[in-house]
């Protein structure tokens, strides 16, 4: 180990272990270990009228000092609900802005009309109310609504704002899976950020935290049953990849990602995630003592630069306590298998046909320029504009769209409307965990990637649909486009 690695090890330990904020939470810890905080579970919303609220709220992260001031929806501390929707359903979502800065709400994933989708053009002033309905056609998986109001994601997504939507349907309900939401089926938002002296959010730093929070807990444990156990997990930072694993280095499952299940299960014992990004995987406890732990970790530590959260700076703009180091984000202690938990790992999920690049009935390419001295990157040499239609899709096209990443860094992309499949990766090949229905996909630095999508059902030759960095930092400072589908 050279020894710029062991220094920044010990400062990283230093800042956990001695930790002048001695880490608690609302909701104090139950379990074994009285260090650690009890993992927040978001509560659920179901039926087919969702109201959400979003409003400034505040949460005692640390021991000592003010709490910090929030944004959440529907009175949380921090984050929002878990909203579960059945396929098939006609849904109203009626979200209220009681911020005093106009807000909006993206259903991230979903395949709706252009005018109910929450992009930057459906915007909610202060006190008014947006209720867009929708009939959810999107498989069982894992999505999520955050604010997407042009230069005000970042600032709003880092206050707090966002949550899960848990989409089900039948096929997913035939599975032997474990699916009882909070026992065997946990949500796991990962994120990070960096605490201002009076222990208010840095709004103002704009890549990485130095506190790893999931479901909005510092240091987290959680209690989950010795048998088969479902993660949901969504990568909600700012810039950050992860390169998941667990302390044993046991292998784990990985059966869904951003759009749907996958084919079959694909073991790991990494698995890396980009901003935006949804996996739910399966670990079995079942080998596990109670009263045993585990860990699930993040192993950052020597990934190439272009990996977000490689660099090797401790603070400042690119740097943080956590960057290009292993650390931890979930304490796992084993209690009891419940009643009809799951045992045993399925060997086929569900029957998907992906599209193919020969499928292709037109292109796109689009490139990532901009970003040279950490200034703003752009796509195609232009910076967003709020009034500029970059790519008009014929409904029904079957479209490989390529982007090519840029020489500065890696970054996360999205295209709004569409679940498309991942054909092509100009560094390699594609991970078996990534095949499948995805809307958003980590490019490394230089990299080419090319994905085929179809854009039906919705045409509409005024509001158009969104493609960007989903690193909330990029897309405010202008790397983001817009299409019509018509
Ligand atoms: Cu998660 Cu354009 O958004
Ligand atoms: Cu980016």
């Amino acid at each position: 180990m050279n020894t710029r690695l062991l220094a920044l090890l010990i400062l990283a330990s230093f800042a956990w272990v001695s930790c002048k904020k001695a880490s608690t939470d609302s909701s104090s810890a139950s379990s074994t270990d009285t260090t650690f905080n009890t993992l927040f579970i978001p509560p659920t919303l179901t039926g087919t009228t969702f109201n959400l609220t979003l409003s400034q709220s505040s949460k005692q992260f640390f021991k000592t000092g003010a709490a910090t001031t929030t944004y959440s929806y529907n009175g949380q501390s921090i984050w929002g609900p878990t909203i579960i929707m059945n396929k098939g359903d006609n849904v109203v979502m009626n979200v209220t802005n009681g911020l005093r800065d106009t807000t909006t709400v993206h259903w991230h994933g979903f395949h709706v009309p252009a005018k109910m989708d929450g992009g930057p053009h459906q915007k909610i002033a202060p006190n008014a109310t947006w209720s867009p309905n929708f009939t959810v056609m999107n498989n069982a998986a894992t999505y999520w609504y955050h604010p997407h109001l042009h230069q005000k994601t970042y600032e709003q997504l880092t206050m707090g704002a966002g949550g899960l939507i848990i989409v089900k349907d039948p096929i997913e309900a035939a599975l032997n899976l474990p699916r009882t939401y909070g026992t065997d089926d946990i949500p796991l938002v990962l994120t990070s950020r960096r605490f201002n002296a009076d222990n208010s959010f840095d709004v103002t730093s704009h890549a990485y935290g130095d506190y790893e929070l999931v479901n909005g807990t510092i240091h987290p444990q959680v209690s989950l049953p010795k048998q088969f156990v479902r993660l949901r997990l969504l990568n909600a930072e700012t810039e950050r990849a992860y390169n998941l694993g667990f302390s044993d280095n046991r292998t784990f499952y990985v059966i869904g990602n951003d759009g749907g299940l996958l084919s079959t299960p694909v073991s790991v014992t990494r698995l890396i995630m980009g901003v935006g990004e949804r996996y739910e995987i399966l670990v079995n406890l079942g080998n596990d003592a109670v009263g045993s732990n585990i860990s699930l970790k993040a192993y950052n530590s020597n990934q190439a630069f272009g990996f977000p959260g490689a660099e090797p700076a401790t603070s400042g703009e690119f740097g943080s306590l956590l960057n290009n180091t292993e650390f931890q984000i979930l304490k796992i202690n084993i209690t009891a298998a419940t009643a009809g938990g799951i045992t045993t790992l399925p060997n086929t999920l569900v029957s998907n046909t992906y599209w193919k690049s020969t499928d292709a009935t037109s292109s796109i390419t689009t490139a990532i320029n901009g970003g040279q001295g950490g200034s703003a990157f752009y796509f195609d040499n232009n910076y967003y504009n709020y009034n500029t239609i970059n790519q008009t899709i014929p409904l029904n096209a079957v479209v490989k769209w390529s982007f090519s990443g840029g020489n500065i860094f890696g970054h996360s992309i999205h295209i709004h409307d569409v679940q498309f499949n991942i054909v092509s990766r100009s560094s390699g090949s594609i991970a078996p965990y990534e095949i499948g229905w995805k809307d958003t996909y980590f490019i490394h630095l230089g990299e080419t990637v090319s994905v085929v999508a179809k854009f039906s059902d919705f045409s509409d030759t005024t509001s158009p649909f969104m493609y960007h960095c989903h690193f909330p930092n990029h897309e405010d400072g202008g790397l983001m486009g817009q299409f019509i589908v018509k």
